[in-house]
């Protein structure tokens, strides 16, 4: 899939303009949402979903996320319970994907749900997103824009370093504010965090009165694709590093010395917003060896920890 010209594109009118032309002509469309950077499909086109695979290196086995602008659009492929609307109602647009029931005339390629009969569906809130969600007036099929298995961007030169010659265009929307992806919840048979994200899960039990179950949970769903081995950057990582060891970078968090840190103060919510450019440039600075400061696992901490456990998990090659 080399050889493909990969042109940047401004967020303004004429920009996602063409970037919706390119959409509706089966390309592929590099955006910013308020977590990372998506690389978006139109999700009822399977050659364009297939390509998509093919650009990420993704197994096909792992169903995508489809991006819609509002509550109303999403009802017209999915069916709602009254706890998914009360969520959708409180948290859209923003950094929570629910998964609900396909329905049967939505229209979405089976690609994109890998053959599931449920579908992850958000409203992003980012300007940008919204905007090319309006000019293309479909839904958006977008895993984040990285190769699968690596560090998911949040600056439009994260993805022009990634995927250049592989994908169509890049609309550069700035830095993405949140800097993880989206909570992931089902709603049935019970609330059920699939993966903590940018919504703190916390707000979402606190909206549904009740503690949410855990993916994996007995009774609970699970969720395709959450592989051990992912977000990895270069260098092996170690976690609750106190300190770094000879030959190790340190990633600090809080009142730390460290060449890079996510947030001197102990801001989790500046952590997260920089937790992936941090390992972008871990990689650029050929940092080998990764110790990473202990990082509080409430909040948005526990968006965090899932990431770094995973980029710290054994590679499978
Ligand atoms: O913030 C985000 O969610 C970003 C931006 C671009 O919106 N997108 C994102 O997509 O993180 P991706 O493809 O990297 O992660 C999608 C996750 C996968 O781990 C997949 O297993 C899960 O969503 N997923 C998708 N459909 C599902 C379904 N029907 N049931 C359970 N999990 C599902
Ligand atoms: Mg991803």
């Amino acid at each position: 899939m080399t050889g493909v010209t990969t042109c940047t594109f401004a967020s303004d009118a004429i920009g996602l303009g063409e970037a919706a032309g390119v959409l509706a002509r089966g390309g592929l469309v590099a955006f910013p949402t308020e977590t990372v950077y998506g690389l978006g499909v139109d999700a009822r086109n399977s050659d364009a979903v297939a390509r998509l695979y093919a650009a990420k290196g993704r197994p096909s086995f792992n169903p995508l996320i489809v991006h819609v602008a509002s509550l109303d659009a999403a009802e017209t492929y999915v069916e709602f319970d009254d706890t998914a609307r009360a969520l959708a109602q409180a948290f859209w647009p923003g950094a929570l994907t629910l998964v609900l029931p396909l329905r049967a005339d939505a229209g979405i390629s089976p690609l994109v749900t890998a053959g599931l009969d449920t579908l992850a569906i958000r409203v992003p809130d980012h300007g940008v997103a919204a905007a090319l969600l309006a000019a293309f007036d479909g839904p958006i099929a977008a895993p984040s824009a990285n190769p699968s298995g690596q560090v998911s961007p949040t600056k439009a030169a994260h993805v022009a370093d990634h995927m250049t010659g592989v994908i169509d265009r890049i609309v550069d929307g700035g830095d993405c504010a949140v800097g993880v992806e989206s909570t992931i919840l089902a709603t049935q048979p019970r609330p059920t965090l699939l993966r903590a994200g940018g919504l703190p899960a916390e707000a979402i039990a606190r909206a549904v009165g009740q503690d949410l179950a855990m993916a994996g949970d007995a009774d609970a769903p699970t969720s395709p694709g959450q592989l051990a081995s992912h977000y990895a950057p270069k260098g092996t990582v170690r976690l609750n590093a106190v300190e770094a060891q000879d030959g190790e970078v340190l990633l600090g968090f809080g009142a730390v010395d460290a060449q890079l840190n996510l947030s001197p103060s102990g801001d989790l919510v500046e952590a997260a917003a920089r937790l992936f450019d941090a390992l972008h440039r871990l990689n650029a600075m050929g940092a080998a060896r990764i110790a990473v400061s202990p990082i509080p696992d409430h909040g948005l901490g526990a968006a965090i920890n899932d990431r770094l456990r995973r980029a710290a998990a054994p590679r499978s090659g």
